[in-house]
C-alpha cells in the first residue's frame, strides 16, 4: 500500500515528480508556446473581460491560492484577491458579474469553500474549480475548471496535492496571459519549456533528504520555528510552517521576510530556528539582509538556496541546495525540502504523521 515507504506522507512527497507531470500532461505545448485547458475554454471570453479574479480556499489550498495570485498578476496582469472561504462567505463580500472566482480544494468537499461558491454563484460570478477528487461535490458546483492529477492523497497533511494545485494555477496564469496577450509567444515558449523540466528538478530537490535528516536531528526538540520568504517564497514559508505545526506539533509561523522587523524579530534568540527561502531571484539581496538581522540576534539559519550559492552559505548554519529555475517555478521546488523537514522531525518526535491529532482529511463541518 505504502509502496515500501514508512508512511503515506513520505510516499506522497516522493510521488511529486509524477503528480506534477500528470497535472500538466496534455495541457502544455512548449513549441507552439501554448497552454490548453479544456475545462476553461468555454470561459475564455469571460477571462478576457474579467476585472479581477477572487480565489477562495482553506488551509494548504489557500496557500496555493497565494502562489496563484503572484503568478496571475505577474503574467496575465489581472488583479487577484485570495480569500479564506470562511471569512469571505460571512462578510457580505462585493462580487460582480464579471468576477471570476477560483475555488481550490483537494477533497472537493470542504464545507466553507462550498458555501463561498454558492454565495458567489448567487451574485452571478463565474466559478472555476481546481480540485483533486474526481466526482466530489465542488466540481459539480462550479461552471468549469481544471482537475489536479495528483492521484489519491491519503496522508492528512497535504503534500502532492499542494504542488499539483500550484502547477494548475501556473497553467491558468499562462492561459490567462495567452488569452489577454500579456506574454509574448517566445516568452511563453521559454517558460513552458522550463515548466516541462520541473518534474526532473523536483527529483533533484528530493535528493536533499540526507542533509535534511541531519537538520531534523538538530532541531527536533525545538518548541518554535519561524519560516521566512519573499515573493512566491512567502506562501511557501506559510505552507512550510503549517506542515510543521500539523504533523510535529511544534509551534511555527510563516512570515514575509521583511515583516519580521515589525514584531516577530523579538522572538529571535539562540534557540530559534529560522528557515529562510534564499534562492537566487529578484529578492535575493533583500533576503540576505533579513538573514543578517536574524544572525545578529543569534538565531539559527537554515537556508534553502540555489545550487552553487556561496554568499548565503557563509552566513547560514545549514544550507539546502535546490536546482536553479525561473522565479515562477520556485514554489514547486522550494516546497519539497520543507515537506521533508516536517516529515523527519515529526517521525523523530514519535508523531503519527499520516493521521495527526485533531485533524481530518476533509473538513465537511463549517
Ligand atoms: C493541510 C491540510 C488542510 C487542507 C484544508 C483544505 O495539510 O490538509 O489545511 O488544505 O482543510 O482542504 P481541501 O483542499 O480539501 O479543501
Amino acid at each position: 500500500e505504502k509502496g515500501g515507504y514508512d508512511h503515506f506522507m513520505l510516499k506522497e512527497i516522493y510521488e511529486q515528480p509524477r503528480s506534477i507531470y500528470d497535472s500538466m500532461r496534455g495541457r502544455i505545448y512548449p513549441l507552439e508556446g501554448k497552454v490548453q485547458l479544456g475545462g476553461l475554454v468555454e470561459y475564455s471570453e469571460k477571462l478576457r473581460n474579467a476585472n479581477r479574479i477572487i480565489i477562495v480556499a482553506c488551509g494548504t489550498s489557500w496557500h496555493a491560492g497565494l502562489v496563484g495570485e503572484y503568478l496571475i498578476e505577474e503574467f496575465a496582469r489581472l488583479p487577484v484577491e485570495v480569500e479564506y472561504a470562511s471569512e469571505f462567505r460571512y462578510r457580505n463580500p462585493v462580487i460582480y458579474e464579471n468576477d471570476i472566482v477560483i475555488a481550490i480544494s483537494q477533497s472537493g468537499e470542504t464545507a466553507d469553500t462550498m458555501a463561498a461558491i454558492e454565495l458567489a454563484k448567487e451574485k452571478g460570478a463565474t466559478i472555476l474549480g481546481i480540485c483533486n477528487v474526481v466526482g466530489s461535490s465542488i466540481p459539480r458546483l462550479t461552471h468549469g475548471g481544471a482537475y489536479t492529477h495528483a492521484g489519491p492523497e491519503i496522508g492528512v497533511a497535504s503534500t502532492k496535492a499542494f504542488t499539483a494545485q500550484v502547477t494548475v494555477l501556473t497553467l491558468i496564469a499562462f492561459y490567462a496571459a495567452q488569452i489577454k496577450g500579456t506574454l509574448s509567444q517566445s516568452k511563453l515558449t521559454s517558460l513552458l519549456t522550463e515548466l516541462e523540466s520541473i518534474p526532473s528538478l523536483v527529483e533533484k530537490a528530493l535528493a536533499t533528504n540526507d542533509i535534511i535528516v541531519k537538520i531534523a536531528e538538530e532541531f527536533k526538540d525545538s518548541t518554535n520555528c519561524i519560516f521566512l520568504g519573499r515573493g512566491t517564497g512567502f506562501p511557501v514559508a506559510l505552507e512550510g510552517a503549517l506542515k510543521l505545526k500539523e504533523i510535529s506539533y511544534i509551534h511555527a509561523e510563516g512570515y514575509p521576510a521583511a515583516e519580521m522587523k515589525h514584531g516577530p524579530i523579538a522572538l529571535i534568540d539562540e534557540q530559534m530556528p529560522v528557515i529562510v527561502i534564499a534562492t537566487k531571484n529578484s529578492s535575493y539581496e533583500k533576503v540576505i539582509s533579513n538573514i543578517q538581522e536574524v544572525k545578529a540576534r543569534k538565531g539559527k539559519i537554515i537556508a534553502i538556496v540555489t545550487e552553487g550559492d556561496t554568499e548565503v552559505k557563509n552566513m547560514a548554519d545549514y544550507v539546502i541546495e535546490i536546482p536553479h529555475a525561473d522565479e515562477a517555478f520556485l514554489p514547486l521546488l522550494a516546497t519539497i525540502p520543507l515537506q521533508l523537514i516536517s516529515y523527519h522531525i515529526a517521525v523523530m518526535r514519535g508523531c503519527n504523521v499520516d493521521q495527526p491529532r485533531n485533524l481530518a482529511k476533509s473538513v465537511t463541518v463549517e
